[in-house]
């Protein structure tokens, strides 16, 4: 009991200091949905975050920042867009090893060896992807955005990269709505991959009134044998945000991020979020005590080494990709 109180006064006492922080040095915090609750706290909740998104909102609100200073609670790839958005400011990342499975499984080189395969097709990129290899695409997109942007090409190929499970559904969804084909990449998240149709069957025969939630980055015969019984959204992280505040349903089963669940109930409170709970491990190396060191570090004229630093031709060259996606919001 002791130690309990002792290790929340502790949170608390950190949260004040990186809110105290903050101001004195010029900083404001952006965080991803997939951060622990503490981190997910934003301002106006007693928390220390000022904006809480998904990978599209936090590309759109890296486009107004104001403030000298950003620390990016997310993985490297999103604050890496953040500082292609906005060269002339210090990004950093509380955890360098903030990495991502999507995104380290393709290279600037694989996307140059696509190009000399399939002449003329153009190249979608998801924005999980390093700032080299969002340099040699043609446009980005994110979950949110990746069905109108694949929509809107004329070319009746596509090579859409590198998640091969989000491939897929846009695969089915796209194919019977235009008869448009996608290359696919190989690679995969290792937190979506692993809902698999038996634990969501199980899930569901336990909870046979509950909607399913379930991200585009989770395996298509998951998503198929999921709504063969059940209703529910197939989506990006906001789209299951929305879903739920829109539907009648009292219990939702989640295949997502295990911390999304914690967004929901604290959205919706009277409502019931069943999930296996994967976690990504990624996200969660960003800490509340790593998140003060990286502000902590900050000083005038000095490169911190939590800072993301990229070369200038890759930032010039990645930004239109992205600059691209950011008119399909
Ligand atoms: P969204 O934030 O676009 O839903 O993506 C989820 C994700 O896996 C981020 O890494
Ligand atoms: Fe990458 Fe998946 Fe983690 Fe998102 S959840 S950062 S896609 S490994």
């Amino acid at each position: 009991m002791e130690t309990q109180t002792t290790s929340r006064r502790t949170k608390q006492e950190l949260i004040e200091e990186i809110h105290q922080l903050k101001k004195e040095k010029d900083a404001v915090i952006l965080a991803h949905y997939y951060m622990t609750p503490d981190l997910q706290l934003t301002v106006d909740k007693g928390g220390f975050t000022d904006f809480i998104g998904d990978s599209l909102g936090l590309s759109v609100e890296a486009t107004k920042i104001k403030a000298k200073n950003v620390i990016f609670c997310g993985v490297k790839f999103m604050a890496e867009t953040a500082k292609i958005l906005n060269p002339e400011k210090h990004i950093l990342l509380p955890d360098m090893g903030a990495g991502c499975s999507l995104a380290s499984s393709i290279t600037a080189e694989d996307i140059k060896e696509l190009r000399k395969k399939h002449p003329g097709v153009p190249i979608i990129a998801y924005v999980n992807t390093y700032a080299e290899t969002k340099a040699e695409v043609d446009i980005c997109c994110t979950s949110r955005n990746a069905l109108a942007i694949a929509k809107s090409f004329e070319e009746p190929e596509l090579i859409f990269v590198p998640d091969v499970y989000m491939g897929q559904n846009l695969q089915q969804n796209i194919e019977a709505q235009t008869g448009k084909k996608l290359i696919l990449w190989h690679g995969s998240c290792e937190v979506h991959e692993q809902f698999t149709g038996k634990n969501m069957k199980a899930m569901q025969a336990m909870n046979p009134d509950a909607e399913m939630l379930m991200h585009w980055e989770v395996p298509k015969e998951t998503i198929n044998t999921s709504f063969e019984n059940s209703d529910g959204v197939l989506g990006s992280t906001n789209d299951i945000l929305r879903y739920v505040g829109e539907s009648k349903a009292q219990k939702f089963i989640l295949a997502s991020e295990c911390d999304l669940g914690a967004t929901l109930k604290g959205m919706y409170p009277d409502r019931e979020f069943i999930t296996p709970c994967f976690k990504c491990p990624y996200m969660k190396t960003i800490t509340l005590e790593n998140t003060l060191a990286a502000l902590k570090s900050i000083e005038t004229d000095k490169v911190s080494h939590y800072e993301i630093t990229l070369p200038e031709d890759v930032i010039s060259r990645a930004y239109m990709p992205i600059k691209r996606m950011l008119q399909f919001t």
